[in-house]
């Protein structure tokens, strides 16, 4: 399927930095992330402004999941470096990403509590925090998010599917991360949830400046919402370029726009 991307050279670092408009907030350096021993991604660079949305689209199996697993620490990270802000946060631990380096992430798979309420599953989000900031970070999210608001005792299991990713967002946003990493927002939802979530995801970068890495199958809303788009295929960067260039690209439209 990827051929026609497979033996090209890489996108060379000054090319990934041109997209940033300065200097790069988040940054890898030749990443390799696996589990184990086995290597997924190999040797990535990275380059992302403070306030910027990048969108990783490749094939299943491509290792996308995988670099947002590298990053916040769900997946091994074998070599090279990612600094945030100019900080060396390779190695810290998940806990430590979310409490200090101010890095949140939504999960590929649904992973509502269901048998939570809308509140209890928010507080959950902010299990590192003392209890009353907890809550009124939860207050917080539910005067944002009214759709969330109108229903904050009943069980998240009887959500519409939207509502849920709503609330899988509204979640990750208690501890006010400063990078929300974001795989697959638009997986398994009807049309108008997906707009709903790119509206809620486009509200986040315009009004918090929020820096925002997110994984989607759904190629053209992807691009379309990413300032910066990067395609993955086995493993290894094979194309990056600003959304609205790759959308038009013919090459991104004939593996993975369907045109
Ligand atoms: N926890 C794990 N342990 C071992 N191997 C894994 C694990 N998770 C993923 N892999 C392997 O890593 C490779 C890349 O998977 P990954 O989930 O990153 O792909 P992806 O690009 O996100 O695909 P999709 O579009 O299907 O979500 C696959 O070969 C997969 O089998
Ligand atoms: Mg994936």
């Amino acid at each position: 399927m990827a051929g026609p991307l497979d033996d090209r050279p890489a996108p060379g670092r000054a090319a990934l930095e041109a997209l940033t408009g300065g200097a790069p907030y988040l940054d890898f350096s030749n990443l390799s992330v696996g589990y184990g021993r086995a290597e997924i991604v190999h040797g990535l660079d990275l380059a992302l402004g403070r306030g910027q949305s990048l969108c990783f689209i490749g094939p299943n199996g491509a290792g996308k999941s995988t670099v947002l697993h590298g990053l916040f620490g769900f997946a091994d990270i074998l070599g090279g470096t990612v600094r945030l802000d100019g900080r060396d946060v390779t190695r810290l631990p998940s806990s430590r990403k979310l409490a200090e380096a101010g890095i949140a992430y939504v999960l590929q798979d649904n992973s509502v509590f269901p048998d939570l309420t809308v509140e209890e599953n928010l507080l959950m989000g902010g299990y590192l925090l003392p209890a009353a900031a907890a809550r009124a970070a939860m207050e917080r999210a539910l005067a944002r998010y009214d759709r969330l608001a109108k229903r904050r005792r009943e069980r998240a299991g009887v959500l519409s599917g939207g509502e849920r990713r709503l609330l899988e967002i509204a979640r990750a946003l208690v501890m006010e991360p400063a990078v929300l990493l974001i795989d697959e927002p638009s997986i398994g939802l009807e049309p108008r949830y997906i707009d709903l979530v790119f509206e809620v995801l486009a509200d986040l970068r315009a009004k918090d400046g929020k820096t925002i890495v997110m994984v989607e199958q759904n190629a053209k809303k992807g691009l379309e919402f990413a300032d910066i788009g990067y395609v993955l295929v086995a493993g290894r960067l094979a194309l990056a370029g600003r959304g609205s260039d790759l959308l038009a690209d013919p090459r991104v439209g004939r593996l993975f726009l369907g045109g």
